[in-house]
């Protein structure tokens, strides 16, 4: 029995393959540093699933003109420009596996970089001409840089509850992914409900990602995820499963998740007793309920779609965040 990432990997194959070929067209560089940067951070084994959301969306919704592989690298593209400054701000050195690119090229340069690929992303939308999409990346641009200052203004801060956590995860991820999905159906000049319903699917699975992603950071293994693991701790980024362990902890345990939290470095040891601790108080399967509830409602949200290949596609896509491994 094929696996749910081959399954989905076998019904896009032609898609990636037009994705990438518009990935390398619509940069259009003019100095070679900028090539340099850009190149390195989008072709170091992304899994292009905002672009591909795009054209899945806009297909879902009917759409059958020639901009949706092009429309769809501006997802790409703005991905990428976060995960620049993303990394420059976390301090994280390694990405995909790779020396993440500030650790190579410096600060400015890869500030730089970022900047130029959010140009890019707004020229290719222009071609649009549509205000609607243009706006709706507007907002989702401003959104994340709030997403990123909301989440800066609160290392290390105890007080951070789930709702406030929600709400950094909804605007530095789960929008992006809910653009992508918008527009798609947008670009289709699909129906307002249908519109709708896509942004919908598209908020709940950003929410899921980014859970999955905050549990990745103390479950994974390192190698395959391609990132250190407990960067979150060290990075003094509170996220659900600490949020719930802290919340349900004893007086006791919750003194010792503290002083480890606002600790300056934290040991290998210091990491396993604030693992075992947040598996001793659930933070782990809560933060896994959280977001399996959140795939759940992505996929209602589909039900105003007939049944179709890329109705099943997208439900696949929106299973696949909770099991993905990288
Ligand atoms: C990583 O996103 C950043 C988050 C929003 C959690 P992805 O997991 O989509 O990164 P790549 O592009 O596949 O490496
Ligand atoms: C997501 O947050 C980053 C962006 C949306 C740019 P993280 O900081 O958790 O992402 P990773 O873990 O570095 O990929
Ligand atoms: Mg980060
Ligand atoms: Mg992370």
């Amino acid at each position: 029995m094929k696996g749910l990432k081959e399954q989905i990997l076998e019904s896009v194959r032609q898609d990636l393959v037009e994705i990438e070929a518009a990935l390398t067209e619509n940069l259009k560089p003019y100095l070679p540093l900028v090539s340099h940067v850009a190149k390195y951070i989008l072709f170091s084994g992304g899994k292009r699933i905002r672009p591909l959301l795009m054209v899945l969306s806009a297909r879902l919704c009917g759409y059958n003109g020639d901009y949706d592989k092009t429309m769809s690298v501006v997802f790409e593209y703005l991905h990428a420009a976060t995960l620049l400054h993303d990394d420059l701000v976390d301090g994280a050195d390694v990405r995909r596996g790779n020396p993440a690119a500030h650790s190579i090229w410096g600060n400015p340069a890869t500030v730089l970089v970022g900047d130029f690929l959010l140009a890019r992303s707004i020229a290719i939308a222009a071609e649009t001409d549509s205000v609607p999409i243009i706006d709706i990346l507007a907002h989702t641009t401003a959104q994340m840089s709030e997403g990123e200052i909301h989440q800066l203004l609160h290392r290390g801060d105890l007080a951070l509850d789930e709702t406030a956590y929600i709400e950094v995860i909804s605007r530095k991820t789960a929008c992006l992914i809910q653009a992508a999905c918008q527009i798609g159906a947008l670009l289709a000049e699909a129906p307002e409900e249908e519109v709708q319903s896509l942004a919908d699917y598209g908020y709940h699975v950003g929410i899921a990602f980014q859970m999955a992603d905050d549990l990745l950071d103390y479950t994974a293994d390192a190698t395959v995820l391609g990132k250190a693991i407990g960067a979150d701790l060290r990075e003094g980024k509170l996220t659900l499963p600490v949020i719930y362990a802290l919340n349900c902890a004893s007086i006791e345990d919750r003194r010792r998740l503290e002083t480890i939290i606002q600790a300056i470095g934290i040991s290998r040891s210091d990491f396993q007793t604030v693992l075992g601790l947040i598996n001793k108080y659930g933070g782990i399967q809560y933060t896994r309920d959280r977001a399996q509830e959140h795939i759940e409602q992505a996929k209602k949200c589909l039900h105003i779609f007939s049944v179709s290949k890329q109705r099943t596609l997208l439900e696949q896509l929106a299973d696949y965040v909770m099991v993905r491994k990288m």
